[in-house]
């Protein structure tokens, strides 16, 4: 890297020469620094210390690295952090910190997440010709997916849940930026600022069947196994008959993992396919469901119809 940083190749975006060197050089350090079944540096180990030491700032000149690194909201997936990877635009005052962040918002599990969005619109088209009309996004961030759908199709409600404030007032901006509420009536857009647990202690109405299509991208992450569980009978019994639910989560499968819980102390829950139907297991009127991966391998979504 620091060979990189003083070359005249960091004027230029990334060479595929270089990026696969940088991989390379990553899957043998977490190769050297794990045990035989299980690579990566462990959690609080000297070698993953010295790592952060060592190569940290450099990987921190990112600026969408940084702010993983950093976690100015508390989190590291907060909306502006998903904002920039889906802008797709390297920042930087420095040829080396462009190059870094050029390099960093190619990284797979990132493209998984631009990926997982345009599968949401796709559905969320999908959903609608079928006659959808009442959409929820639970931990919504600034909603991507239905702000690139929100000209093309009308819903009678569209729900917004999200602890922070911040990423619902950044949704509205995007409606209206792009001059059409989902449902072109203001009062079709609930921004409902609040965490899942207030769901799950009922302090917040979900009424039942109230809602066509759910889903929650981005949260199931973060979820242990009893409390995902929960959640998902609470949407579940929001959905109405006919609906379709659909809940996203990383894999741990992808080497991207010992990146993001080495260089930016970023560690999730992850799920495979038999986790993520679990879920839906023994719940009432389960009619189909199935697991989708997206086109990198790192993120999977959960789809489940209920019977109409
Ligand atoms: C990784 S972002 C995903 C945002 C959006 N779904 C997307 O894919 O761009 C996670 C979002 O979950 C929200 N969040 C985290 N914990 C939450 C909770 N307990 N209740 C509600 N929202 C939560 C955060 O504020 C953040 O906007």
């Amino acid at each position: 890297m620091a060979e990189l940083e003083n070359s005249a190749r960091v004027r230029s975006a990334p060479t595929q020469a270089d990026v696969l060197q940088l991989e390379a050089l990553l899957v043998d350090l977490w190769r050297l620094g794990g045990t035989p079944g299980a690579p990566g540096l462990a959690r609080a180990s000297p070698e993953q210390a010295r790592f952060r030491a060592e190569a940290g700032p450099r990987f921190w000149s990112s600026a969408v690295l940084r702010r993983c690194w950093e976690k100015p909201r508390g989190y590291a997936g907060d909306f502006l952090m998903m904002e920039a990877l889906y802008r797709h635009t390297p920042t930087g005052e420095t040829p080396f910190e462009r190059w870094m962040d050029a390099w960093a918002l190619e990284l797979p599990g990132f493209q998984a997440v631009r990926n997982r969005r345009d599968l949401l619109s796709q559905m969320l088209r999908e959903e609608h010709a079928r006659g959808a009309r009442r959409v929820m996004n639970v931990a919504s961030g600034s909603a991507p997916e239905l702000v690139a759908v929100a000209r093309e199709i009308s819903f009678d409600t569209v729900t917004l849940l999200d602890q922070d404030q911040g990423a619902l007032d950044a949704a509205l901006a995007h409606f209206n930026r792009v001059g059409a509420l989902p449902a072109t009536r203001h009062e079709a857009l609930r921004l409902w600022c609040g965490s899942v647990l207030e769901l799950l202690r009922n302090r917040s109405e979900l009424p039942a069947g109230s809602q066509d299509f759910i889903y929650s991208i981005g949260l199931y992450d973060y979820l242990t196994e009893r409390f995902a569980r929960r959640l998902t009978e609470k949407l579940w019994n929001g959905l109405a008959p006919g609906g379709q639910l659909v809940l996203g989560n990383f894999n741990g499968h992808h080497p991207m993992h010992h990146f993001t819980e080495s260089a930016l102390d970023w560690y999730l829950v992850y799920r495979d396919p038999e986790d993520l139907l679990r879920l839906v297991d023994g719940l009432p009127g389960v009619e189909r469901a199935q697991v989708r991966t997206e086109d990198t391998g790192c993120l999977h979504l959960l789809v489940a119809r209920k019977a109409g």
